[in-house]
């Protein structure tokens, strides 16, 4: 092994699936993929965990084997957080900094952050992120980086990202369950983003979506920085959940029906049946029926997307358009459907550009777990490299509280 490198873990944990990335990061920064795994997960209800041992098993399960084609004990992880009680909050903050001719220093940053958040952002949340948006110092606006600029008074505009505090908690605590410290908890969307944007993008006004299985969540972007998170409470799941009511059939026929029939351009000439189930006990159904009940679900979930984006006034508004990740992605077509919809263009969102064994996760379901490992890349403080040997050991002489968290976590995603 060389020792130049650290590893780092991305941990998605979804309603219906986990994913893990287990990545190395060398000196210059450079992420090659070493690990990955993907397993159904459990005991989570649209995307918050609703038992501890549920999520705590199928982490351990899809993690081991991420684990084991690495070479890596993974201890630690960043760890994706959904809901819909994950929220921005834009908020202001204002300070007397001494003498005209003083100079901003990191203690004034915090400081003026501090006043931005305290007592703006209900005791039940923690806060996942602060993103400064702009400073003003003596009134003058348009500033992105104080540091060392004269002036008395310090203004800062921020946005807060925060989520629930028990979800938050109960998240942590499964992932301790499975014996894995969570060190940061990221929205799964703005891990998504991280994976599948680029910096032009995010200067210029962009969204993402992560159309998972339970959620579908929602990201802008605009001059380089995250300025909105909304969770919309519903995904694809509801779409084979219609299905299965709709036709009286098994959630796994009607998931079968979804992902190997149903596309998202409801416009083209098809075959007018659908037919699935095993050979001797196939089941035929009416396709415009089918697309009935696809179409209505879709169109809902996406106007209430449409709708977070307009309460945020970025509504037709967004140069580089909207990139859609996460499992609901990989529907054929979905792209021309939500391009309807949001009146905007859109796009399905990979991530790419990685070395190792990158390749293989090149898909939209992958984006959250590759921006997590990315996300804990350009962190300072990168898991230790152990190996497989000292694992059990190890594990056992820890006496790290895996509870110990901050519970203020101020840095930039
Ligand atoms: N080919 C396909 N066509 C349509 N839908 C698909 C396809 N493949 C997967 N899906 C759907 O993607 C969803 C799973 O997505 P994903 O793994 O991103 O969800 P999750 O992260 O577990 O859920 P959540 O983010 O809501 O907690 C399921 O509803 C599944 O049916
Ligand atoms: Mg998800």
């Amino acid at each position: 092994m060389d020792n130049d490198k650290r590893f780092v873990t991305g941990l998605d944990v979804g309603t219906e699936n986990i994913r893990a990335v287990i990545a190395t990061v060398n000196k210059s920064g450079e992420i090659s993929i070493v690990g990955y795994n993907e397993g159904k997960s459990a005991g989570m209800r649209k995307g918050i965990p609703a038992n501890l041992t549920g999520p705590a098993e199928a982490i351990d399960r899809t993690l081991g084997d991420a684990e084991r084609m690495g070479g890596y004990d993974v201890r630690s992880a960043f760890v994706s957080i959904n809901g819909s009680t994950v929220i921005s909050t834009h908020t202001e903050g204002m300070i007397a900094v001494g003498a005209v001719e003083h100079e901003i220093d990191l203690e004034d940053l915090d400081r003026v952050e501090d006043v931005a958040v305290t007592g703006r952002i209900p005791a039940n949340r923690d806060v996942l992120d602060v993103i400064p948006l702009e400073y003003a110092l003596d009134g003058q606006g348009g500033i992105k980086d104080p540091l060392g600029m004269s002036g008395a008074r310090l203004e800062m505009r921020a946005c807060v990202i925060s989520a629930l505090t028990p979800n938050c908690e109960n998240l942590k605590k499964a992932t301790a369950t499975a014996d894995v410290e969570a060190k940061r908890l990221i929205p799964s969307v703005v891990a998504a983003a991280k994976a599948v944007l680029t910096e032009r993008q995010k200067e210029n006004g962009v969204a993402v979506i992560d159309f998972g299985a339970t959620t579908t969540s929602v990201a802008v972007y605009e001059e380089g920085d995250l300025q909105y998170v909304g969770v919309v409470p519903a995904g694809s799941n509801n779409i084979t959940n219609d299905l299965a009511i709709v036709l009286a059939i098994s959630p796994d026929l009607a998931e079968e029906v979804k992902t190997r029939f149903v596309t998202g351009n409801f416009d083209t000439e098809k075959s007018l049946t659908i037919k699935v189930g095993k050979e001797g006990k196939e089941r035929a159904f009416n396709r415009k029926e089918v697309e009935e009940v696809v179409k209505a679900r879709l169109d809902e979930i996406f106007t209430e997307v449409r709708k977070k984006l307009k309460s945020a006034k970025y509504d037709q508004r967004l140069p580089e358009g909207i990139i859609l990740t996460g499992g609901g992605a990989k529907m054929r077509d979905i792209d021309l459907f939500a391009k309807k919809v949001l009146e905007a263009a859109v796009t399905i969102g990979v991530p790419k550009g990685l070395g190792g064994v990158a390749e293989s996760i090149e898909k939209p379901e992958f984006a959250t777990a590759v921006g997590l490992a990315m996300f804990a890349a350009e962190s300072a403080d990168l898991s230790p490299i152990t190996s497989k040997k000292s694992k059990k050991t190890a594990k056992k002489s820890s006496n790290a509280n895996p509870f110990n968290f901050i519970k203020k976590i101020f840095n930039k995603f």
